[in-house]
């Protein structure tokens, strides 16, 4: 049957998996889903996808009938990799219960497959295991791309050509990063769209599956008091700060070739920004979303080279003991102008924005960890307190969100100090998360790995989102790039360069 949806006034096919929704078909019971993840000899498999799977099998939150297979080069068993995947798996959900049960029946749905990233043979063979496995059944497949960027393409051409479902829906999630600028992410996206539609690709940025990233727009239209505030009238800037306490240990292979700002500033902090500063979606669509994201990004103007400070770090010596500087790591040349730090400046050039400064952060190998957003209010106009013991720099209301660690919101604010005098302090409103709630806050791999089995966008990028996103940061990386500019060199365990002090400071704004 030729059945057509019209959508805005245009008319297309109902795909198989449209279909059989609206058909109610796709039952639990005749259906089931097998996950590959490819690279799972590698470091986040191990890390971050077999445990979050775990964790969701754990919570009741797989279909009935699921397969996880890995696929890698390396030459391992069923056995061996459960044995490797057995290393990571904790019963997060509470640590005190014992899920021994639960993990061995993980662990049996667990296969592992060895081939080679451009072979449509070794493909084909991983198909037939997968079919073994399906059982007849309606045929949904997930492959997750753990692998490095250089050989995302062989490995979505042999899929989709020898391991795509046949009868169900086939999706593809992709690590960052998605090229190194403009031109290369968008030739990633092209060959990606030979293979595959935009929505059978699922982008990831693992921030946005983060609890208090979630939070961000349920904090902010969900309550009254907080909406109205949202703009040049009240906020004076927003920062945006990542800051990590290790150096790039073990990853300044990779490192090297992208940098803080590709590493973290293009995705990380961006989305956040743009989940920040959108105007309110008409509804929590996925489409809708990325449409209010999107526009955000495409109102900003591309970073120049005098919005921006680089650093990186240096070896230090304290305690006794000496942290190495980022080029003494073996992988990383000797003369790398790589940036591990950089701070900017970014304004946002629309009705709701013009004007506020949205200061950006990321770091690594410095004195904390921790990522957070931080919106510093307007002064109170004739402020009939302001001589009552705050300087009046400090005694503006801020409201902060710490995505990590310590989950938090809350709002400093002027109040009195209890007592028969007239003195003012600073106070918290705090929504410590630790203190309100006490089941532990799921990893973000686990919020975006189910959200990619039922078919849930809102949480990954669009490729036009990554199109704006690199439209911003290209021409700077490229100036950086060709002037080879030095980065400010900062002790490993400091605050970072002080540029980032002057930079803004030049805005008239501390950093929190
Ligand atoms: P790894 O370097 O550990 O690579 C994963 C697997 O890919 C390896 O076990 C290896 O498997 C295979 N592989 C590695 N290098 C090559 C190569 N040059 N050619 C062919 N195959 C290769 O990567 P990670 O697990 O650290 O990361 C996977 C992806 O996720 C990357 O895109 C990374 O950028 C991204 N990412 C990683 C994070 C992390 O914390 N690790 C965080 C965020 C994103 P085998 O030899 O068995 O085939
Ligand atoms: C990754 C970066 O995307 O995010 C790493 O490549 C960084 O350099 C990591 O360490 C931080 O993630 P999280 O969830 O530990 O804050």
């Amino acid at each position: 049957i030729d059945l057509k949806k019209v959508e805005n006034g245009v008319s297309s096919a109902i795909s198989a998996e449209e279909y059989r929704d609206l058909a109610g078909l796709s039952t639990r019971e005749n259906s089931t889903v097998s996950i590959t993840v490819v690279g799972a000899s590698g470091d986040l498999a191990k890390k971050k996808i077999f445990p979050a799977l775990f964790a969701l099998y754990y919570e009741d939150c797989l279909p009935e009938h699921f397969t996880i297979f890995g696929y890698a080069r390396s030459k391992m068993t069923d056995t061996e990799l459960r044995n490797m995947v057995s290393k990571t798996l904790t019963c997060r959900i509470d640590k005190r219960e014992n899920c021994s049960e639960k993990m061995e029946q993980f662990l049996g749905r667990c296969f592992y497959h060895s081939g080679q990233y451009d072979s449509e043979e070794n493909f084909a063979e991983l198909d037939k295991e997968i079919k073994k496995h399906e059982a007849g059944r309606l045929s949904n497949r997930l492959f997750y791309l753990s692998i490095p960027p250089n050989i995302f393409m062989d490995v979505v051409k042999c899929a989709s050509k020898s391991a795509s479902s046949a009868n169900g829906w086939t999706r593809v999630i992709v690590e960052k990063p998605f090229g190194q600028d403009s031109e290369s992410s968008a030739a990633l996206t092209r060959g990606l769209k030979q293979f595959l539609v935009e929505d059978q690709i699922f982008r990831i940025d693992h921030y946005l599956g983060k609890e208090l990233v979630e939070n961000l727009s349920v904090l902010r239209f969900s309550n009254l008091v907080f909406e109205p505030l949202w703009s040049r009238q009240y906020i004076r800037n927003v920062q945006l700060i990542f800051s990590e306490d290790f150096g790039t240990e073990g990853r300044g292979g990779y490192f090297d070739n992208y940098g803080i700002i590709r590493d973290i500033m293009q995705n990380h902090l961006l989305q956040m920004l743009a989940l920040f500063a959108m105007e309110t979606p008409i509804s929590l669509d996925a489409e809708d979303i990325r449409n209010e994201k999107v526009k955000v990004l495409r109102s900003m103007k591309p970073l120049q080279l005098e919005d921006v400070v680089i650093g990186q770090y240096k070896s230090h010596t304290k305690g006794g003991f000496t942290y190495p500087a980022y080029t003494d790591d073996k992988t990383v040349p000797r003369d790398s102008l790589t940036p591990t730090f950089a701070a900017a400046v970014l304004f946002i050039d629309n009705a709701r924005w013009d004007g506020v400064p949205f200061l950006m952060k990321a770091g690594k190998a410095l004195h904390t960890r921790r990522t957070e957003i931080r919106v510093q209010f307007r002064h109170v106009p004739g402020n009939l307190y302001r001589s009552f013991g705050t300087d009046l720099d400090r005694a503006t209301n801020e409201l902060v969100i710490r995505v990590q660690p310590d989950e938090a919101i809350y709002l400093k604010i002027n109040n009195k100090i209890p007592g028969l005098g007239m003195r003012l302090d600073r106070s918290n409103l705090n929504l410590l998360y630790a203190a309100r709630y006490s089941k532990e806050i799921p990893d973000a791999y686990e919020r975006l790995l189910l959200d990619a089995i039922e078919g849930e966008r809102r949480l990954f990028i669009r490729s036009d989102e990554l199109e704006a996103a690199w439209a911003l940061f290209t021409p700077l990386l490229k100036e950086l790039e060709e002037k080879r500019i030095a980065p400010e060199l900062y002790p490993y365990g400091s605050r970072g360069p002080v540029g980032a002090h002057y930079l803004a400071a030049k805005h008239k704004i501390r950093w929190g």
